[in-house]
């Protein structure tokens, strides 16, 4: 599949690259190619810089939101939650129509320091929020409850066994995004329902950040015993 992976940080750098491992054409949109591949201090969590992972992964090819977005037949949200409707706006809403929307987002609001806060909860979520911006789009939120290494390799902790959650309105996009998130080992798939359900899974973040904090890694899942 052409998939458009919409973020250069470590999301969607493990997205980017586990897409492509399994055969996917994957490009990573980004605000600006040339300041993108000219950075060379890592991030603020201390990941190296673009760059450098582009460096060991040629296949991926590097493009403008609204590039990247063009040609995939799926996109991946691994943009700052924050900037997420904006960052679809510049994607461009023609480019979006009809495509599925992997969101992987959390509306995480850092402005007052740490621990972060949530920007919107309770009566809404980032996912809705998108979801009503794009109507066209068929959004399904998934793996924003977890580390971006286990989103895609999820082996790596007990041998994959624990749970990953799905929000979205279309069944024909959570049928695509669920099939994309066992081709990535997971076996743990919990269909929330409706994209409102999202609210749900993005509010599990105050409780991740603490456990992250508490258990000093943030290599850890939930797992919904039943
Ligand atoms: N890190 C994790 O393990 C983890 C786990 C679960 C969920 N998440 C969620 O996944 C998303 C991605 O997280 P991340 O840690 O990989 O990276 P991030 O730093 O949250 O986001 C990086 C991306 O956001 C874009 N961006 C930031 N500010 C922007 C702005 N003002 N306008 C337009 N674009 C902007 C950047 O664009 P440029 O490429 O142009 O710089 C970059 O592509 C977040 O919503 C996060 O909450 C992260």
């Amino acid at each position: 599949m052409k998939i458009a992976v919409l973020g250069t940080g470590m999301v969607g750098q493990a997205l980017a690259g586990r897409l492509a491992e399994l055969g996917h054409e994957v490009s990573v949109g980004t605000r600006d190619v040339t300041a993108t591949m000219a950075r060379t201090e890592p991030d603020g969590m201390g990941n190296p810089p673009y760059p450098s992972w582009a460096q060991s992964h040629p296949q991926v090819r590097l493009a403008t939101f609204a590039d990247a977005a063009a040609g995939a037949e799926l996109v991946v949200n691994a943009t700052n939650g924050a900037a997420s409707i904006a960052v679809l706006t510049a994607a461009g809403r023609e480019h979006l129509a009809g495509k599925v929307l992997l969101d992987i987002a959390n509306p995480l609001d850092f402005s007052a320091g740490f621990p972060p806060t949530l920007f919107v909860k309770d009566t809404d979520s980032l996912g809705e929020q998108i979801q009503r911006e794009f109507p066209q789009l068929r959004a399904v939120k998934a793996l924003n409850t977890m580390n971006a290494h286990l989103m895609v390799n999820p082996a790596q902790l007990a041998g994959g066994e624990h749970t990953v959650f799905v929000s979205g309105n279309d069944a024909d996009a959570k049928k695509t995004v669920i099939g994309l998130l066992e081709s990535f080992g997971h076996t743990d798939v919990i269909d929330l329902g409706d994209i409102a359900t999202a609210r749900g899974s993005e509010m599990v973040l105050p409780i991740w950040v603490r456990l992250t904090g508490t258990l000093n890694t943030p290599m850890f899942n939930f797992k919904i015993v039943r």
